[in-house]
């Protein structure tokens, strides 16, 4: 069995390269991935040393790149993790998320048609529901819920899924779609919440709450992640959706209280500025479908996977450290300078 893993130097990509590696020795993985701000080659230095295991950079939106790349490892699997990920820049500057998410989707699939690949499986997210409000806690994401997107990054990812929708009802392409809420754990870029509030915290410094901190995310361990789409992409059904949470439901600023607990550090440092443009209030996703069908219950519960992240973040300093010393800086200034 040889899998393709897009995005794989991500944050996601890189803990399901790391939990295949485990669950599936005998399996030949390629990751291909572009190396952009967010994709980092020393995350990977573990896997690079199984021999099973091969690393190619480039860019998923370069036809001929992709094209030649299928043509020669003639993949039985496809799991595409490459995406410009976070809302924020997407706010910022649209443009590479139309062309990554959308484009780089479209590419892979034709690549996939042109070399008879078996499953073509997209990674999404539960951000193409839109939001739910804050006074409804009965209401859930389910995989019928209509597609209503609010930032340039839910839509691009929206409009993706559609078109992976499109090439199995159209082309017949083997595909499947997961659906999943927010992730937390090791490898995860610091300028996502719980990451950035951990290394903000650690070095004292504000801890910069958008609004009233009120919004709430639906936290999922990234390992139950990963063991979900490899279920799915093992017995999950062609042409359909699956979404993935476990009932995590959190206020952001309850999170950030949860860490600076953690740390023994001061509620002080805690910083509300002002909100993001078109912000989300509540994701909440219904597992019904992939527990009926799969079997599939999330293994780590909140307060075990974020004490586990904490710990990796104070064992693992380096890895972190590199990147917010570096451009991140000038990010950090230009999203937080005068916010
Ligand atoms: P990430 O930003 O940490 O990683 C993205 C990776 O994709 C990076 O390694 C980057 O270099 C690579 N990449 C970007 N553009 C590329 C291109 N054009 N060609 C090849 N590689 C490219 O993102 P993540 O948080 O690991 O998310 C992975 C996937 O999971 C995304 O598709 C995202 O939409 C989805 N998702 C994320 C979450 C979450 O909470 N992080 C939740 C649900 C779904
Ligand atoms: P984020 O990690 O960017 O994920 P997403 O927006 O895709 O859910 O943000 C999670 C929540 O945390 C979201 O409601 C925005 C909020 N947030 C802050 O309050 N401060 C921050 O510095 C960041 C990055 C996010």
């Amino acid at each position: 069995m040889k899998i393709l893993v897009t995005g794989g130097a991500g944050f996601i990509g890189s803990n399901f390269i790391y939990y295949m590696q485990k669950a599936h020795p005998d399996y030949s993985l390629v990751c291909l991935d572009k190396l952009t701000y967010a994709g980092n080659l020393e995350t990977l230095e573990e896997a690079l040393k199984n021999p099973l295991f091969k690393f190619v950079k480039g860019d998923i939106a370069d036809r001929e790149f992709v094209f030649s790349l299928f043509e020669e490892e003639k993949f039985d699997i496809v799991v595409n993790f490459a995406a410009e990920s976070h809302v924020d820049r997407s706010i910022e500057n649209p443009g590479v998320f139309l062309t990554t998410n959308i484009l780089g989707t479209q590419t892979l699939m034709d690549a996939a048609r042109a070399t008879g690949v078996k499953r073509y499986h997209q990674v999404s997210t539960d951000e193409v529901y839109g939001d739910l409000p804050l006074d409804r806690p009965d209401l859930f994401f389910t995989e019928t819920t209509p597609i209503h997107t609010s930032s340039p990054y839910s839509a691009s990812k929206a409009s993706a899924d559609l078109l992976v929708q499109a090439y199995h009802r159209t082309f017949g392409l083997p595909i499947t779609i997961s659906r999943c809420s927010n992730n937390y754990g090791p490898y995860h870029f610091p300028e996502k919440l719980i990451p950035l509030m951990i290394a903000n915290a650690l070095n004292d410094k504000p801890l910069p709450v958008y609004g009233q901190g009120l919004n709430v995310r639906d936290w999922l361990y990234v390992e139950d992640h990963c063991r979900a789409i490899d279920m799915i992409i093992h017995n999950g059904r062609v042409g359909e959706v699956y979404n993935i949470g476990g009932h995590n439901e959190k206020a952001n600023i309850d999170v950030v209280k949860t860490i600076i607990k953690a740390l023994g550090k001061s509620e002080d440092l805690i910083t509300y500025v002002t909100d993001r443009a078109g912000h989300d209030m509540r994701y909440a996703i219904d597992p019904t479908k992939i527990h009926d069908e799969l079997g599939w219950l999330p293994t780590t519960t909140f307060d075990e996977g974020i004490q586990k992240t904490i710990d990796w973040y104070l064992n693992n300093r380096a890895w972190w450290e590199k990147i917010i010393s570096g451009e991140y800086q000038n990010y950090y200034e230009k999203m937080y300078g005068n916010r």
